[in-house]
């Protein structure tokens, strides 16, 4: 029997040495602890995980991506060389069928890079078997790429980067706190408020007990690849579930086996998530020179792609599937299922036109 504290002991001893941690902290080590964070350990992805994605439901979500970057690569008059890069890859479902229908247009496969960042072994592994015929490279930085162009795709990546909460107060706000409150674990509230001066604009008119969340991990991220594109060529794509402008609400939620559970029990063995301000992302892809491009709801996204097109080919090729593709169909793309809650944000270098999305309002 190993004599290291497991992951829930390890945060219990950290409180009691050093105080109360942040909710950012606490996200980070449930996620990412290298022995027992949530996706270090296993694939929690699928019907019998805890959850499942977008690329899981339909092959015609990643066909359609596929379709996305062969566009730009051709609006950028085919570079011989470029890298696409693919954050939190999953089972390399997407980029499996990205890949096989972008490898259709002449010289995109011979003058791809695919790059992945990923975090968990087993993952790795199945990425590997579905993309080992494209050769992929597993960078340990997020911006170790080439001086080529570059393209990124993140499903649901930036949902999985660790959140600070603030609450607004009498006197400021008070950032939340993890602790321990006899044996067990709490929520509270740092006593030190921080003026609203230092919170964005949009959320410095707050009503008392409203909370801001901030991914200043998620924004580190877009900043650091957003540079790179700017001085490259090259666009970023993210889809997630979130919010298109930086405001307030609580949002977030832990899951295990496809249901939500306490965040603060059983450390690392649920899905610790929050929904994405896309506002402070696109922010940060402007700063650095990007078009910033308008968040799309992902039906929108999909259809103007062509999903629908897409879904009556792939019916008529194979009719006794035709029940199941309506079906992914409605899924990917309904007001009431993913189609509004998950939205698609393209950064782009000036003067590409990203297609699915609308132009900057
Ligand atoms: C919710 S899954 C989405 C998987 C895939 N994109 C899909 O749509 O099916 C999140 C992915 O990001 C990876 N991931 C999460 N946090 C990470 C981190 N800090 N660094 C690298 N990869 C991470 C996970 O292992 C997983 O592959």
């Amino acid at each position: 029997m190993s004599d290291r504290p497991s992951l829930s002991e390890a945060i219990d001893l950290q409180i009691r040495a050093n105080g109360p941690m942040s909710l950012a902290s606490y996200m980070g080590l449930c996620l990412t602890h290298p022995r027992e964070g949530y996706y270090r350990t296993a694939d929690p992805l699928g019907a019998k995980g805890d959850f499942i994605t977008a690329p899981e439901i339909s092959q015609m979500f990643g066909e359609l991506i596929g379709f996305f970057f062969v566009n730009l690569w051709q609006q950028m008059n085919e570079p011989r060389s470029f890298t696409l890069l693919e954050l939190g890859p999953g089972r390399g479902t997407l980029m499996q069928d990205a890949l096989r229908v972008a490898s259709r247009a002449d010289g995109f496969a011979n003058a791809l890079h695919l790059q992945l960042f990923e975090t968990n072994a087993e993952l790795k592994a199945q990425q590997l078997a579905r993309l080992g015929d494209y050769t992929p490279y597993w960078a340990s930085e997020i911006d170790a790429v080439s001086e080529d162009p570059l393209f990124v795709i993140a499903n649901e990546f930036f949902d999985a980067l660790p959140i600070r909460q603030f609450v607004k107060g009498e006197s400021g706000w008070h950032e939340r706190l993890v602790g321990l409150k006899e044996e067990n674990r709490v929520f509270g509230l740092s006593p030190t408020p921080i003026p609203s001066s230092a919170m964005p604009e949009a959320v410095r008119n707050a009503e008392l007990g409203e909370v801001y969340e901030a991914n200043l991990a998620a924004a580190d991220v877009m900043q650091k690849l957003s540079r790179i594109v700017a001085r490259q060529g090259g666009a970023i794509l993210a889809i997630d579930y979130g919010y298109a402008k930086t405001r307030t609400g609580e949002t977030l939620q832990a899951i295990r086996k496809h249901t939500f559970v306490d965040p603060l029990e059983a450390p690392g063995s649920a899905d610790l998530s929050a929904h994405v301000d896309f506002g402070a992302l696109s922010e940060a892809a402007a700063a650095v020179g990007l078009v910033a491009h308008r968040v799309t709801g992902q039906g929108d996204f999909l259809k103007r792609l062509g999903i629908v097109e897409r879904a009556d080919m792939l019916s008529k090729a194979n009719p006794g599937q035709a029940p199941a593709i309506a079906a992914a169909l409605h899924r990917l793309t309904d007001s009431a299922e993913m189609g509004d809650l998950f939205k698609a944000f393209v950064a782009a270098s000036p003067g590409l036109e990203p297609p699915g999305v609308l132009p900057t309002a």
